[in-house]
């Protein structure tokens, strides 16, 4: 342990525990009910841990095995551990959309603290938004907190191939659809994708926002390449335990870790890992809640000076699995050193830089050398023009280089279900030029920004051999997903943004190296046909819906709540 800060009658649950008086005799008394005698839980921090499983989280279904590790780290090191269960979000469940739930899992792990005798954190997440929603709320609540990702799943198998997450279930059905795979081949595959617990084992969401957040300080070093089932993960877990109380002894809080320097390494290591362009969004919003400021652009200018060196897919060529074995995220950020600030803190208790001193990289293809990277730059490219004037999102080597610069005449969709029957249609007026664009799919638009960005092709081009076009819509796509996907056009077309105002047959140019998108009409006609333009929902009436409605940010600004952004501010509970 670091330097003690904090003595007994500093602790939070001090205030619940500590006094001789009738509130906290209820709270004596009632710990005693659950069958702890008085030395487990008096004179010890008491550690949260915010436990997202569910019987249909099927990423976390090794966290009530884990949760034990965890508590038994904590016991270790002399604290009291209670578990708080939170809301699961799996990403294959949740329906429209996990990234409507965000937010409210963020409130929900801050007031879960708040509202609570919590001295300290462990916040176990992985399958995507589970990671920033609840790192979200713990910064706003600034309480000393450890994040412990679920780790990847292993590798998917189907007929001596290897699979990967998300990525190979686009790939097999464009050719299901193509019918050059039979059903019985397909149905092989559905067996073989996803073949233990933990995340999604390709560079999706899941690992790209874990891979972050080590990078921000907020795991312990090296925390997050490991395999859901290897054995070396619940020993992470028990050291995860005996940290958080060190921590709270020290008093190390998010706001004593977070800096600029920490959102920097956040984007040069996104960058490196060629990682989901959802990340845009959470990093934004994480950023916000520490009160640092983070643009689009910043990400585009550290695309244009890091090299894509995580040769997984998919972008690349690996899994998770192997990135692991080739020495993980400790040794990733090694090979990045030069471009990282190594000052910057962790929740170790040591410098970034420390905490990677002797990490090294045991496989030069799935961790590259600086110099023979996947892609010399560009991880992601932000795009700005008439059609989305706060900014748009691609992917650069997840897209058919041919198309990164591209003009054809637009094919737009009011709806995803509109879309989904017209791409079926024999006489679809489309060719391998055609724009493909869906609106009406942004926060509040869909509701929660759903991750349709990856439109599907139209089945008679799919059958002539065509595998990628360009795709624009204002929503999101899986970190899985791959293509010439323009994503997050900002402002949204459900509150009149530009995109709005195409219509079939318009001229659309892409030009990611000039980092432009253009629809070919004036500003006066894109004007005159939003002036005529109305808003394609009716305000939702009530609910977690309409509260999302009215509260949530553009794509740009990270999709928060304007009322959460940021920390503090809020009294402790009274205690009558
Ligand atoms: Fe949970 Fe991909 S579905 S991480």
């Amino acid at each position: 342990m670091n330097n003690p800060r904090k003595s007994l009658a500093d602790l939070r649950s001090q205030r619940w525990f500590g006094p001789e008086d009738l509130r906290s005799f209820g709270h004596r008394s009632r710990a005693l009910q659950m069958g702890y005698e008085r030395e487990d839980f008096m004179g010890k921090p008491i550690v949260a841990i915010i436990n997202t499983w569910s019987d249909l989280q099927p990423c976390h279904q090794h966290f009530p095995a884990r949760v034990e590790h965890v508590k038994r780290g904590i016991w270790q090191a002399g604290g009291f551990p209670v578990e708080l269960p939170a809301l699961s979000l799996s990403e294959s469940f949740t329906k429209p959309s996990t990234m409507l739930y965000r937010n409210l899992l963020a409130m929900e792990t801050e007031e879960l603290l708040r509202q609570h005798p919590i001295d300290g954190a462990i916040l176990m997440g992985g399958c995507d938004k589970t990671t920033p929603a609840t790192v979200m709320g713990a910064i706003s609540m600034d309480l000393p907190f450890i994040f412990m990702p679920a780790g990847p799943m292993m590798r998917g198998h189907f007929g001596g191939t290897i699979l990967g997450s998300g990525s190979d279930v686009w790939k097999y059905w464009a050719e299901k659809e193509a019918g050059t795979i039979t059903n019985q081949q397909w149905n092989d595959m559905e067996a073989g994708i996803a073949r233990s617990a933990g995340t999604c084992m390709t560079m999706g969401t899941a690992s790209t926002m874990t891979i972050i957040t080590e990078a921000l300080g907020l795991t312990l070093p090296g925390a997050t390449s490991i395999p859901a089932s290897d054995a070396a993960h619940p020993r992470m877990a028990g050291a995860c335990g005996r940290r958080i109380v060190e921590m709270i002894w020290e008093d190390l809080k998010p706001s004593d870790i977070l800096d600029q320097r920490s959102v920097e390494n956040a984007l040069v290591v996104h960058n490196a890992l060629a990682g989901s362009t959802n990340a845009m969004i959470h990093l934004v919003a994480m950023a916000a809640r520490a009160g640092i400021p983070l643009d689009l652009k910043e990400f585009d200018e550290v695309a244009g000076r890091v090299p894509v060196i995580a040769n997984i897919r998919p972008s690349g060529a690996w899994l998770m699995e192997d990135f692991h074995i080739a020495g993980g995220t400790r040794a990733l950020m090694k090979r990045l050193e030069g471009l990282l600030h190594l000052d910057a803190r962790t929740v170790a208790g040591v410098s970034l830089g420390e905490g990677i001193a002797d990490a090294i990289v045991h496989n030069d293809d799935v961790i590259r050398p600086l110099d023979q990277p996947i892609a010399a730059s560009g991880g992601t490219a932000i795009l700005y023009g008439n059609l989305a004037p706060h900014g748009c999102v691609i992917k650069p080597p997840a897209a058919e280089p041919r198309l990164l610069q591209h003009t054809g005449p637009a094919l737009v969709f009011d709806h995803y279900d509109e879309m989904s029957s017209a791409v079926n249609d024999p006489d679809l007026d489309a060719t391998a030029d055609t724009v493909l664009v869906l609106r009406n799919a942004g926060p509040i638009g869909g509701p929660g920004m759903p991750e349709w960005g990856m439109l599907p092709l139209p089945k008679k081009l799919l059958q002539q051999g065509v595998r990628d076009m360009v795709r624009i819509s204002d929503a999101r796509m899986s970190g899985t997903s791959y293509g010439a996907c323009i994503l997050h056009v900002s402002p949204e077309a459900a509150i009149g943004g530009p995109l709005a105002a195409v219509r079939t047959g318009d001229l659309v140019t892409i030009d990611v190296a000039a980092r432009s998108i253009h629809l070919h009409v004036s500003d006066e006609d894109i004007a005159a046909r939003l002036a005529t333009w109305k808003a394609p929902r009716p305000d939702y009436p009530r609910g977690y819906n309409r509260l999302f409605a009215q509260h949530v940010g553009q794509a740009h600004e990270g999709c928060d709540f304007d009322f959460l952004e940021g920390a503090g501010g809020i009294p402790e509970p009274e205690i009558h």
